[in-house]
């Protein structure tokens, strides 16, 4: 555990304020500083008593919980457990007989633009009807159930009908590989997978079921007794008897009512996996009390969600943004929310723009990736500019999953927000469940590149590696103090490497270590307007964020590694790239020697090829550098800081003394 050079290394100055507008002040739910304070207060006067009240407002309990916060068996925290609730209960039947019954709760917009409403009533008989279905083939409480979706309402509608019945659903990514579905599978010891024939994609249908065939034939997945089937498109399917139904097999017969089964607060409503410092991912448990008020919470504190917006959150429900800020914080919010199917620039890249106005979307929240390709873009081609379309709708931006660049932040509130639409750019993980650091509508004056401070209630700050406080300035490790309701609550079989991963003695074993490099501002350059607010610096473990997914280095080197025909050593490291905010470099020794010319790029593409069928199209590397060797020490140990060196393009101006072969550096830096 160290914290490296680039986080504590002094970050652009910023000196542009965005205080919150009358307005906004005036109606947000959090209204104002003060407000925003007393909160704090509350909750550092009462630390358990402030998020009692809150769990016993926000959600509705079918046995209400006598005790808060269990610490007796530290960092394994537990909240709310004698409580007893149904989650798909709190996102759906909990609306039944409000104003809410009949509001549109999904507005889906497929690929090629058709669009399909399904109001709040329909969507709990969809869900009632899908959880009987499950229930037939046998599945019950407990039970883990993997998901292999495209982005349509029928993966909500899956994920539902799981919490429904208590099982515990897995969704994997629609961009991972077999193998990487087949790991997930295994590992979890799934009974049921979930998939489509296809997912649509930029006109382009790409096949999930014949990839679940795959995963389940390279072994390992015998306690899988059935995979469900929605045809997306009327394409066939591989189906083998007794264990394949279509979605439409399934549900004939099956009553759209489902009585939901309530479980402890503490019951797994999910693991997701998630890249860590290892070669294998790590399974997040999440549990049902303390995670779905999170998830409504933020919708109201972060997202001010109001009875008419339109909330549009573009993650897909393969990653942690998509379970919170679409399958369940919008529908325990009653809100009404879009799902888009499809990726932001087809047929062309105006496609968001023209979805906002289109569905009349209001609070807007997406990734700092999305939005540097759409500068690009709207550059390239003046028909694609937000500029050519009505966004008057628009009344917050959102930004997640890696920092957002201060000239992308000033297009983003200029350009789509008409300069009137606050920036929310949360800072959370997997791990956290929901939002933890980012600042709030009506309360926060912004600062581009910052997200400013944590929500009211959580502790946190930044700790050099003996766990010392850094003043403002001083970059150092983003630690949590106190445990928070939805925070992570093991690794789905390895409860030593969570307390490995996120408790380390060195902190003291109670202190959550979020894994990123913050600095606080000491506000010397906006007159104290942004004084102590946190700006993160980046990943301080071998985790890399390529387009907001997170990837593991150590996982594409064992993918490397696999290759054994060809390669002898690979390091993996990241470099900064401007429109996916890191990119994947990986440095490479073949058993057959140093490739040149076409002979390199030949087996460069290979191994890329290699890695999408290893881990999934995501994790193929940008760059790939061949070499007689790699950096090493005396002692056989890689040098990876000058790896990253290399891979940034710098000269080595570190120390190269106690290298063994120097001579290599100049071979890795040449470019294929
Ligand atoms: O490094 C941080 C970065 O994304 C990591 C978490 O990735 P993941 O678990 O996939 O969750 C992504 C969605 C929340 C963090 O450790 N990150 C996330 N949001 C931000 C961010 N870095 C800077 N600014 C953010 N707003």
């Amino acid at each position: 555990m160290s914290v490296p050079s680039s986080a504590i290394e002094s970050v652009l100055i910023e000196n542009r304020v965005f205080p919150p507008s009358d307005a906004m002040v005036k109606c947000a739910r959090i209204s104002g500083m003060a407000a925003y304070n007393a909160l704090c207060a509350q909750a550092g006067g009462d630390y358990e008593g402030f998020w009692a009240t809150l769990a016993r407002e926000n959600l509705a309990w079918s046995k209400p919980f006598t005790k808060t916060l269990d610490e007796s068996n530290a960092p394994f925290y537990k909240w709310f457990e004698d409580g007893e609730l149904n989650a798909s209960a709190n996102c759906l039947d909990r609306h039944m007989g409000t104003p809410v019954e009949n509001k549109t709760a999904i507005i889906f917009e497929a690929d090629d633009g058709a669009v399909a409403k399904v109001t709040y009533k329909e969507l709990l008989a969809r869900v009632g009807q899908f959880a009987n279905a499950l229930k037939a083939r046998g599945v019950k409480k407990g039970d883990r159930v993997i998901l292999y979706m495209p982005m349509t309402v029928e993966g909500v509608i899956a994920m539902q009908a799981c919490a429904r019945l208590g099982a515990i659903h897995s969704v994997v990514f629609g961009g991972f590989s077999a193998k990487a579905l087949q790991e997930r599978i295994v590992n979890i010891g799934a009974v049921a997978v979930i998939t489509a024939n296809v997912q649509m994609r930029g006109g382009r249908a790409m096949p999930l079921k014949a990839v679940v065939d795959e995963a389940l034939a390279l072994g390992g997945c015998e306690a899988v007794k059935t995979v469900l089937v929605y045809q997306r498109t009327k394409d066939a399917c591989n189906m083998v008897a007794g264990r394949d139904l279509t979605f439409e097999q399934a549900l004939a017969g099956q009553s759209t009512t489902c009585a939901p089964v309530p479980v402890s607060a503490e019951h797994p409503l999910f693991v997701l996996y998630t890249s860590g410092s290892t070669g294998q991912p790590k399974g997040v448990v999440h549990c049902t009390g303390g995670y779905l008020l999170w998830a409504k919470l933020t919708m109201d504190w972060t997202f001010d969600l109001k009875p008419e917006d339109v909330f549009w959150c573009t993650a897909d429900i393969g990653w942690i943004t998509g379970h919170t800020y679409v399958a369940y914080g919008p529908l325990a919010a009653g809100g009404t929310q879009i799902m888009f199917e499809g990726v932001p620039t087809y047929p062309d890249a105006g496609r968001f723009w023209q979805m906002i106005e289109r569905h009349k979307c209001s609070v807007f929240y997406t990734a700092p990736t999305a939005v540097r390709s759409l500068i690009k873009a709207s550059e390239a081609d003046p028909k694609v500019h937000p500029k050519r379309f009505d966004l008057s709708s628009l009344r917050i931006l959102g930004s997640v999953g890696e920092p957002i660049n201060p000239e992308a932040w000033v297009w983003y509130y200029k350009n789509v927000g008409g300069e009137r639409c606050p920036i929310v750019d949360t800072w959370w993980q997997t791990e956290t469940g929901g939002h933890m650091i980012n600042p709030l509508p009506g309360v926060t004056a912004l600062v581009p590149g910052s997200c400013t401070l944590p929500l009211p209630g959580l502790m946190i700050s930044i700790v050099d590696e003996m766990g010392h406080e850094m003043p403002n300035g001083s970059g150092g490790m983003l630690v949590i103090k106190r445990p928070w309701p939805s925070m992570v609550r093991t690794i789905w079989n390895d409860p030593e490497r969570f307390k490995k991963s996120y408790f380390p003695e060195e902190l003291g074993g109670k202190t959550y270590l979020a894994g990123d490099g913050a600095v606080r501002s000491t506000g010397e350059a906006t007159n104290g307007a942004d004084r102590g607010y946190f700006r993160i610096t980046g990943r301080i473990d071998d985790v890399l964020n390529v387009s907001g997914h997170r990837m593991g280095t150590m996982e594409i080197e064992s993918a490397l590694a696999a290759k054994s025909d060809l390669v002898a050593e690979a390091a993996v490291v990241g470099r900064p790239d401007d429109l996916t905010g890191e990119a994947i470099c990986a440095f490479v020794v073949l058993k057959g020697g140093r490739p040149t010319g076409d002979e390199a790029v030949r087996i460069a593409n290979e191994l890329r090829n290699w890695i999408a069928k290893e881990i999934g199209p995501i994790a193929k590397p940008k760059d790939i550098r061949f070499g007689d060797n790699l950096p090493k020490t005396r002692s056989g140990k890689i040098m990876r800081r000058l790896l990253r060196s290399i891979a940034k393009g710098e000269p080595i101006t570190q120390d190269v003394s106690t290298l063994e072969n120097p001579q290599i550096l100049k071979q890795l830096a040449e470019k294929l």
